[in-house]
């Protein structure tokens, strides 16, 4: 695979459009339902690129043929209160899944929290995708809680499981 692996940059809305539409549209349980547009999604770029330059957050994304296949954001608590705490969202294209990418993007990922200061890392996954929970379970996250009812989508509502990782000793 020759695959790029780098920070955001407010140029890659276009990609990052037709990436995130995909998740969308296949159903992914991403936590976002409704199919983004192009002025959305330059206003999430930049915002992305200022904040990882400000040293708030850390997004990667894996490019392959101009096309976005795979990405991880690390959100930071306010720094006055858990400057040590970020959290997890990560996803790789159809295509691209069970071939380690993910995996590689969380760890390079894990890898500059910790440059940063952050001691824990947690991520809230549907309590129906398996799939996520056992790949988490394979970074070394753990059950912290099970939060009841915590997506309510229309008349549709599930549970999410929080799962946590000390990233420090
Ligand atoms: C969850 C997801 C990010 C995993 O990405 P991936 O690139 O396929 O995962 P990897 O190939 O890096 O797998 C890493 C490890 O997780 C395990 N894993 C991945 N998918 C799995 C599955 N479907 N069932 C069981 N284990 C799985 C792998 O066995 C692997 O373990 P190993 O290193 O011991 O072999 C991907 O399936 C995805 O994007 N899903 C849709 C979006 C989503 O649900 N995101 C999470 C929201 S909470």
């Amino acid at each position: 695979m020759l695959m790029e692996i780098r920070g955001p940059k407010a140029a890659d809305a276009k990609m990052g459009l037709e990436y995130i539409n995909a998740l969308v549209d296949e159903g992914a349980m991403i936590g976002v339902i409704d199919r983004s547009t192009l002025a959305q999604e330059k206003k999430i770029f930049r915002q992305m690129a200022a904040g990882n330059k400000a040293g708030k957050r850390i997004d990667l994304f894996a490019f392959e043929n101009k096309m976005i296949v795979g990405s991880v954001k690390l959100e930071f608590l306010p720094e006055q209160i858990s400057p040590h705490i970020a959290y997890l969202g990560i996803s790789v294209a159809k295509e691209y899944r069970g071939k380690g990418l993910a995996k590689k993007l969380y760890s390079q990922a894990e890898k500059k929290a910790r440059k940063s200061g952050i001691e824990r890392i947690y991520v809230k996954a549907y309590a129906e995708n398996k799939r996520a929970i056992s790949f988490y379970k394979r970074l070394g996250f753990i059950e912290v809680a099970l939060l009841e009812d915590e997506i309510k989508i229309g008349d549709w509502r599930e549970d999410a499981l929080l799962m946590g990782k000390k990233i420090v000793q």
